[in-house]
């Protein structure tokens, strides 16, 4: 069906489909226009969330016809990736043909069982996407003969968060004429010592109050950035505001406050920076766009989408760059994700790393020191996408390998089965929440000791993983203990009958 219309419970009640398969068709074609991605971001969303909850496997295709560049398809890679970590189940792929694909063929490629793919037909040839680590092949325009100018004016959205104030101290370190930070706030206590200091060393920096979003404050930001008669040279798209939650919990709301600043921004800044001879125009996206992640979709898809339009100003022959940077230390947004072990990017490299990508004139960049196979352990479905297949193997049909289900086939009786059943959910929580020493018996409320919904995810897929059986996500917060989980999961395995909640 196509993307432009809802996935319903009554298409799916009609059909008992083995998959379905989202048509992005010419009249989604309409790339530039981010509320539209942001609609058909949520279309996919709900799609996948109706198919999760389906009792047998139903796949998902995205079906994409042309090869033109579209920030919109990419905005759907984002929710494809991070669905790979949350609905495995539902297989989430994307195919992309053209006009001399062969029906026959692109039906071959529908009927495909295995991981989460994304793939494409171009003529008669077909290519799976993967993730190749390494330094960036090719440079599509060579970089700009000056870095940095002393007189040249350079705008920052989200100016006064962390990457944008280390990016100001950057330019002024490298000598701009003029630099100017604009965000929704009055400034923080910290971030306006950092301002006193940089003008201390001589910089001219101004602050103003807007959203980069909304009608008219780009083009002011452009005006305020040039008003000491310097012309603009350089424009920093770091406005974003990150909202955590998972697939089966993000409403409109949470989709539109982050496509505000990312992606309704980098358009106003686009349109308002049109005729300006500009030497960079960056866009802080995140590898959450490339790899997926957990509890992020919406965060991977806005920044997605800022990738999506980087290529397109690119193939337009307008500057721009997308860096995907992986989580930052010290400062910014993405300092919690150092509690979840994953590697960070300290300032000083960070930094550098910008200086040498904007210095060597790549179009997108990703710059994350993450470790894949552990950011993937937890979730083994991501793991086994096609995407990772060259850094993690092809994981097809190597699951777990757990033994659970034998050992319960095995059992003498129900009271073993949900000995074990229990002692595994409950080794599972306590893995889910970092080796936690505190007491866990099967009735213990798993919401209490800190079960939010992106832990409920990784409890579910590591359950599903070890028991080879799906899961309702709605369970974990209907019978929120191991004794509970233990006993729907024995009835769903034919063990014993169900007790009530
Ligand atoms: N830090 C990281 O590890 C990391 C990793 C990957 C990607 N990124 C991306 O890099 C960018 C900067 O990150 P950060 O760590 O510096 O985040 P941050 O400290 O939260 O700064 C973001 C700034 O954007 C401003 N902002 C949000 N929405 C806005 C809007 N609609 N209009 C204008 N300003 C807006 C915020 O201020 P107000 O709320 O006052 O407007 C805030 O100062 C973000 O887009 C983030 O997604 C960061």
């Amino acid at each position: 069906m196509p993307l432009g219309q809802s996935l319903t419970p009554e298409h799916l009640q009609s059909a008992d489909p083995a998959g379905v398969v989202l048509v992005v068709d010419q009249d989604d074609n309409r790339p530039l226009d981010p509320r539209t991605a942001a609609d058909r971001a949520m279309r996919t969303l709900e799609a996948i969330r109706l198919l999760d909850e389906l009792p047998q496997a139903c796949r998902l295709w995205v079906a994409r016809p042309g090869e033109h560049v579209d920030p919109t398809v990419d905005a759907l890679r984002g929710v494809l990736r991070t669905a790979a970590y949350e609905c495995p189940k539902v297989a989430a792929s994307l195919v992309e043909f053209s006009d001399s694909t062969q029906p026959a063929a692109l039906a071959r490629t529908l009927l495909h069982d295995g991981p989460p793919i994304e793939c494409a037909w171009q003529g008669t040839g077909f290519s799976v996407l993967r993730l190749v680590p390494g330094a960036p092949e090719t440079t599509v325009t060579s970089p700009p003969e000056a870095l940095v100018r002393p007189d040249g004016s350079y705008l920052i959205s989200g100016g006064l968060g962390g990457l944008g104030l280390l990016t100001a101290a950057w330019l002024v370190g490298k000598g701009a004429g003029r630099i100017l930070l604009l965000g929704r706030s009055l400034p923080s206590a910290e971030a306006r010592a950092k301002v006193e200091e940089l003008r201390k060393a001589g910089a001219d920096v101004e602050v103003i109050q807007g959203d980069i979003g909304v009608a008219g404050i780009a083009e002011k930001a452009v005006r305020k950035a040039m008003s000491a008669r310097l012309p603009l040279r350089g424009v920093f798209h770091c406005a974003g505001q990150l909202h955590d939650a998972t697939i089966a919990r993000i409403e409109r709301p949470i989709l539109d406050t982050t496509w505000r600043g990312k992606a309704e921004g980098a358009w106003a800044l686009h349109r308002a920076t049109t005729g300006h001879e500009l030497d960079h125009w960056v866009l802080f996206s995140s590898v959450a766009s490339l790899l997926g992640s957990p509890g992020q979709a919406v965060h991977a898809a806005a920044n997605a989408w800022l990738d999506g339009l980087a290529a397109w100003r690119r193939a337009q022959g307008l500057p721009a760059t997308s860096v995907q940077w992986g989580a930052w230390s010290q400062v910014g947004a993405g300092q919690g994700m150092a509690e979840r072990g994953v590697a960070m990017i300290s300032p000083t490299e960070g930094v550098d790393a910008l200086e040498r990508i904007l210095g060597a004139g790549y179009p997108l960049v990703a710059y994350s020191p993450i470790d894949l196979a552990q950011w993937t352990a937890p979730y083994p479905g991501a793991a086994r996408s096609a995407l990772f297949a060259r850094q993690l193997g092809d994981r097809q049909g190597k699951d777990s390998g757990s033994s659970l289900p034998r050992a319960l086939r095995e059992s003498a009786s129900d009271a073993e089965r949900q000995v074990l059943l229990e002692d595994h959910i409950t080794d599972c929580v306590r893995e889910i929440l970092g080796g936690t020493s505190l007491r866990i018996t099967p009735r213990t409320s798993l919401v209490t000791l800190g079960l939010d919904s992106l832990n409920a995810v990784r409890l579910r897929v590591m359950l599903e993983n070890s028991l080879g059986m799906s899961i309702d996500g709605g369970i974990l917060w209907t019978k929120p203990t191991a004794a509970g989980l233990t006993d729907w999961i024995m009835h769903r395995m034919g063990y014993r009958e169900e007790q009530p909640a």
